[in-house]
């Protein structure tokens, strides 16, 4: 989907004159933690939105010079810098998506849950905020452990008395976007053409690329459905390690978060035809969160895609076992965190 518009202009034709030009729709999103690693580059890919109408910029510190910055770029949405608790409120209000990029990253020989202790508490302020002054819009969770912060935003939305499982996401679209990318490298396939459902969570072996559900059909030698799988689920550690000390995954994560901002604001407009991987509230298994494809519409999840769950290969149906007990720990946990506080 290339709804992404660098609004260049040909040489010699005529500027459409006002009338003409097609009404844009018109969508409110703020980014909290705007001026960050991700919610820099995030913030841009957001900027270029034709769907959007206002990009609301939230951080502790620093965010007045990146919305200046961002404010330069001829392209519709209006750019405003909000800075510190003070300023979360009017940040949030008459928002239609938030996404939460807020927190700390991951430093070579970190896990995700090792983020636990500061991230939690950030996301549980961010989202009482979301609760209180735009408890209808769409909320996208970056920060991590996703498999944890997810489960405590639904606890805090729960506990205001707001809580639509149907818009609140873990955002997982890295992972797609990984397997996608190893996929086609891997069976020499044009980029474009392919998707691959991930299921599960996002940490480690919760995270389950479905490669027997790969879009086109590919075949694969047991080899390659290991070392691939390895390479999906490792891939946030590869960056890591990659960056030594300075951070996780930034770009590549503005550009998945984006796409799954893009493919909210579809929804929100009326498009009947979008599809996504997240992490949200979920019956396909026994436990109360799962990662899978789901169809997005004007309020939120409309379906969640459960035939990818038919047919599994013997691999894929072990590593869907084999998963659950580790998921079933960060749910809890989260949900722990948050009742403990009450
Ligand atoms: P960063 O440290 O570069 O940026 C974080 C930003 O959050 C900073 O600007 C900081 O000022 C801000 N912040 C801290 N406390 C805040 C608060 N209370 N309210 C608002 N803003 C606050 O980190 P980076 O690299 O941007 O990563 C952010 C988060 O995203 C991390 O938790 C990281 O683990 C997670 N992440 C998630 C991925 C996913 O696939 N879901 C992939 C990569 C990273």
């Amino acid at each position: 989907h290339h709804t992404f518009v660098a609004r260049s202009q040909k040489l010699n034709q005529p500027v459409p004159s006002k009338k003409a030009v097609q009404p844009q729709a018109s969508y409110k999103v703020a980014v909290l933690g705007a001026a960050g690693g991700i919610g820099q580059p995030l913030s841009l890919l957001i900027k270029m939105s034709p769907l959007v109408s206002a990009l609301h910029l939230y951080d502790i510190a620093n965010v007045k010079g990146v919305a200046a910055d961002l404010s330069h770029c001829n392209t519709p949405s209006k750019v405003i810098d909000f800075t510190g608790a003070s300023e979360l409120a009017n940040a949030l209000k008459g928002v239609n998506v938030v996404v939460i990029p807020a927190g700390v990253p991951r430093k070579p020989g970190m896990t995700r849950d090792d983020l636990f202790n500061i991230n939690a508490n950030i996301v549980k302020t961010l989202v009482e905020a979301v609760a209180d002054n735009c408890p209808d819009a769409f909320i996208h969770v970056i920060s991590n452990p996703v498999n944890s912060t997810v489960p405590i935003a639904a606890e805090v939305l729960k506990q205001k008395g707001v809580y639509d499982p149907k818009k609140l996401f873990g955002v997982t679209t890295l992972d797609v976007v990984r397997a996608n990318t190893f996929v086609a490298q891997n069976k020499d396939l044009k980029l474009i053409d392919v998707d691959v459902p991930v299921v599960g969570g996002h940490a480690g072996i919760t995270i389950l690329p479905l490669l027997s559900k790969a879009k086109p059909t590919v075949s694969f030698t047991d080899e390659e459905i290991e070392s691939l799988t390895v390479r999906i689920q490792n891939a946030g550690t590869e960056v890591v390690e990659a960056k030594a000390g300075a951070g996780s995954a930034t770009l590549s994560m503005a550009y998945a978060a984006a796409r799954f901002v893009e493919s909210s604001l579809r929804a929100l407009d009326g498009d009947g035809d979008v599809y996504e991987c997240a992490f949200i509230q979920s019956d396909i298994t026994e436990l109360p969160f799962f990662a899978s494809r789901i169809k997005i519409g004007k309020k939120g999840v409309e379906e969640v895609i459960s035939a990818d769950f038919q047919g599994l290969t013997e691999y894929e149906q072990k590593a869907l076992q084999a998963l659950k007990p580790e998921l079933k720990e960060s749910i809890e946990k989260g949900i722990k965190f948050v009742e403990k506080q009450k």
